[in-house]
């Protein structure tokens, strides 16, 4: 048996005229015009607990897309049965039938379902068409085909035999069942912390964000239609205080794969080490969480390259991305043209309704996004060491809108050098240009995480000290480009420091993290 060989999913680019515009604009307004009815889903089932939340578009906050079932106690105690229920016979599946499954996810990603996932993440992330479409749609499918190879290097890891004895591992899943808990910002994240574990023969309890339900919902479908037995993946949107009491207290949880803040994975992570002696196993906890990420220029840079890469990676998706740039280093004598490039682009940012495809960026996730990072700009205002250079307002009437505010401070640790807000804020530091190694200290020194980070520098002695000084601040480094954008297959995605257990999403560094081993020794 050969698998298909993994490749990056094209993405479209729903230009003016083309049937690909027409078709995504036609799947917004029929997502826009109705209110979807959306159940738990337990072991196949669905299910209806009539305790209803809505769903909204970010941009119009009015708007309801949606109303969904929230899970209680009951319900998620049903979640972890039909997980433990479903177990067995998916774990003796053939890893070959499973990744036939995940493979048939992606041609299904890549034809109707595109469509479907990219205007729910549009509608209700508040993503813009190209956004959606590297997301749900191009890292989504990526995730479901190149995992499928990873795992496939992972169990073919066999250790010496001779011809008296047959030495062999067997990769087994964990003993028991995973939570994946995930996020609104990346439809392709809630796809892979629930579906990694599951193609290395788990079963998983999935609390996807509040925030982003709709896409999440038809990620479901999508799993059913493509022949994703009932019960591996079990999807409750829950109160994380709830879900945790009684999940991080079942005596079957063996594995967490999360991603969001730090503050709750720590305090997951507490829960489970008060609990420890209760599990049947150690359980994996696997988290990518906070960042504070930054992109530091030499004076021998590409000044035309380092202002498009500081206003996509710091305004693109708002500002959302876990990978965002949100602090920057420039240097004092270039300053002056960076800035007159940088606002020259600002100035032709558009923000608002994403069925609009002229705009560049749409709104903050919902109002204590918006309140939290309104209040970061006051502190700006009103701080002696800084100065708004660009945008600093916001207009919560209608949509969540902030616009692309970029500050300049004097002061390095200036609270939104070292703080994460994930929006679209930026704030830069000009330094010295005979202070670079003291700069890269500073930088080193300022925040607890190290996600990601960039460097642009054409000086070849100044790449090699710059890479070497900045060693542990971040997982995902660049040189010469901007800090986000990291592709399922390419580069392996995750943080440390403060940011996570690194354990690198689309690699087979977070699949082997889905297995417990066992050695078996057969002599003849
Ligand atoms: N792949 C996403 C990025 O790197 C997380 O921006």
């Amino acid at each position: 048996f050969n698998l298909p060989q993994a490749f990056n999913e094209p993405a479209l680019s729903y230009a003016p005229g083309t049937p690909e515009r027409a078709r995504l604009k036609a799947e917004l307004d029929r997502q826009y015009s109705q209110v979807l009815d959306i159940p738990l889903i337990i072991g196949g089932e669905e299910v209806r607990t009539g305790t209803l939340r809505e769903a909204v578009c970010p941009h119009e906050h009015g708007h309801v897309l949606a109303r969904y079932h929230e899970a209680g106690e009951a319900e998620i105690r049903l979640a972890i049965q039909a997980a433990l229920d479903a177990k067995a016979d998916w774990e003796s599946t053939p890893w070959e039938e499973r990744a036939a499954i995940f493979n048939r996810m992606a041609s299904l990603i890549s034809t109707k379902y595109r469509y479907i996932l990219n205007a729910a993440t549009m509608l209700n992330q508040s993503k813009t068409a190209h956004q959606a479409e590297i997301d749900s749609t191009c890292e989504t499918a990526d995730f479901f085909r190149y995992n499928t190879t990873f795992m496939e290097q992972i169990y073919r890891q066999q250790p010496e035999s001779n011809t008296h004895t047959w030495n062999r591992v067997h990769y087994r899943a964990l003993e028991g069942f995973v939570l994946a808990v995930s996020p609104f910002n990346f439809t392709a994240i809630g796809a892979n912390l629930a579906t990694a574990p599951a193609l290395m023969g788990n079963t998983v309890v999935w609390k996807p964000a509040s925030t982003s339900i709709l896409s999440n919902y038809y990620l479901m479908q999508l799993y059913k239609e493509a022949g994703l037995p009932r019960g591996v993946i079990n999807f409750v949107p829950s109160k994380g205080s709830t879900l945790g009491r009684i999940v991080l207290d079942h005596p079957s949880f063996a594995g967490l794969h999360f991603t969001g803040s730090t503050g709750v994975f720590n305090s997951m992570s507490k829960t489970v080490a008060d609990n420890v002696g209760k599990y049947r196993m150690y359980p994996r906890l696997v988290g990518e969480t906070g960042g504070k990420d930054y992109i530091f220029v030499h004076h021998s840079a590409d000044m035309v390259e380092v202002a498009t890469a500081l206003v996509r990676a710091s305004f693109e998706y708002q500002g959302q991305k876990c990978s965002a740039c949100s602090r920057a280093y420039v240097p004092a004598s270039h300053w002056p043209q960076l800035k007159e490039l940088v606002l020259g682009m600002m100035a032709r940012i558009k923000v608002g309704d994403v069925r609009d495809f002229r705009n560049f960026m749409g709104a903050v996730i919902d109002e204590a996004s918006f309140d939290g990072t309104m209040r970061y700009i006051e502190l700006a205002r009103n701080s002696p060491s800084a100065e708004i250079i660009h945008g600093g307002h916001g207009d919560k009437t209608k949509g969540w809108f902030i616009e692309p505010t970029i500050i300049v401070t004097t002061d390095p640790k200036f609270v939104t050098m070292q703080e994460e807000i994930f929006a679209p804020v930026l704030t830069l530091f000009v330094y010295e240009d005979a202070k670079l190694d003291e700069t890269v200290q500073l930088l080193d020194g300022t925040s607890p995480y190290a996600l990601t980070g960039a460097i642009f520098a054409r000086n070849r002695y100044v790449i090699n000290r710059l890479t070497e000084a900045l060693a542990n601040t971040a997982g995902n480094f660049y040189i010469n480009d901007k800090c986000t954008g990291a592709m399922v297959g390419h580069q392996p995605f995750g943080g440390a420091r403060a940011s996570g257990t690194n354990d690198k999403a689309g690699s087979f560094l977070n699949l082997i993290r889905w297995t417990s081993p066992r050695t078996i020794k057969e002599c003849f």
